[in-house]
């Protein structure tokens, strides 16, 4: 039987292109062009494909799975998130749509815990000192930041991720709060608080996490009316997507003083920055960086295999189907 062509976005880690041309008539995208933001020209190589192996960032929006030829029987995303594939448009179209989860929960939650000591640490700022030789050394009053030991941490979505962030957490002495669609079985909680309204959730994170999906439901979710209601010099973290969070009013209250400091591993438009965060000493800055590690991104990729192998070698359900 002739191996199914399967579309590959982007470059993948090298075990992932090696099961991928091993088992499919795979088209790789070798120099790591990013030519997937481009709909039209996602199209045009999808062209006799069975499968498409992308990832977060890539354009398949509405009119570009209209677009698709009818030859293309899933998207395989090699990523958790969703929010840049249009899921009913892939629906209407019979194109059915998997996703990597559980894989990258440990390594994301350790981005946010590295965020969260960054901001609290001032370690970004820290850093830019001694590289600009600007450190005369050794000061009591110097770049003094906060701990993290009793201090309450907000899980803004308690799911996997937020459930890893929790435990590494209390490693740090730090009481959890969250803030779910609903309550978690006592064995997930493990004595984490659980809020059933915003305000309450917010006036009690002095550090806030935030792990929700992108999307129109969440859009600026942290605005400046809920960043109000955080405690006065409150921390605010973002692993997430940065559709989340309203980056003027985040900024503005970092100006303010009304929050201490942010840490920020995805944007809003990415990638982009806005500009108003460049100027600011206070806020830590990573390049989406959550699940990049190498026994993740081969995890990751394996997963979207399994996928594509369960659809397109198979027949069967992908054991990870988003819809
Ligand atoms: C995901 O999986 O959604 C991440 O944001 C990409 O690493």
């Amino acid at each position: 039987m002739a191996k199914p062509a399967l579309l590959l976005t982007r470059k993948f880690p090298e075990a992932v292109e090696a099961r991928a041309t091993r088992d499919y008539a795979a088209r790789l995208n070798a120099d790591d062009a990013l030519w997937a933001g481009d709909g039209a020209e996602l199209v045009r190589r999808a062209d006799g494909a069975a499968g498409i192996l992308c990832a977060a960032g890539d354009r398949l929006d509405a009119a570009t799975i209209a677009a698709l030829p009818d030859s293309v029987k899933i998207i395989a995303t090699f990523s958790v998130g969703t929010d840049h594939i249009d899921l009913k448009a892939a629906a209407a179209r019979g194109i059915l749509v998997a996703n990597t989860p559980d894989v990258l929960s440990v390594a994301t939650a350790e981005i946010a815990m590295l965020l969260i000591l960054m901001a609290a640490r001032r370690a970004g700022e820290a850093e830019r000192m001694v590289r600009a030789k600007a450190w005369e050394g050794w000061a009591p009053t110097q770049l003094i930041g906060v701990t993290l030991e009793k201090k309450r941490l907000g899980i803004l979505g308690m799911g996997r991720i937020g459930r890893a962030l929790a435990e590494m957490a209390r490693g740090f002495g730090m009481e959890i709060h969250y803030r779910n669609r609903s309550r978690l079985e006592p064995a997930l909680e493990q004595g984490a608080a659980f809020h059933e309204d915003d305000d309450s959730f917010l006036a009690a994170s002095d550090f806030l996490s935030m792990h929700i999906p992108g999307g129109e439901a969440t859009r600026r979710w942290l605005n400046a009316a809920r960043i109000a209601l955080l405690p006065k010099g409150a921390i605010v973290v973002n692993t997430g997507r940065g559709t989340t969070v309203d980056d003027d009013a985040l900024i503005a209250a970092l100006k303010s003083g009304h929050l201490r400091a942010a840490g920020l591993d995805v944007y809003d438009g990415e990638p982009r920055v806005h500009e108003g965060y460049f100027g600011l000493e206070n806020v830590a800055l990573l390049p989406h960086l959550g699940s990049a590690t190498v026994e993740t991104r081969d995890a990751m990729g394996f997963r979207a295999l399994d996928n594509l192998d369960a659809v397109l070698r198979r027949g069967e359900a992908p054991p990870h189907r988003v819809s």
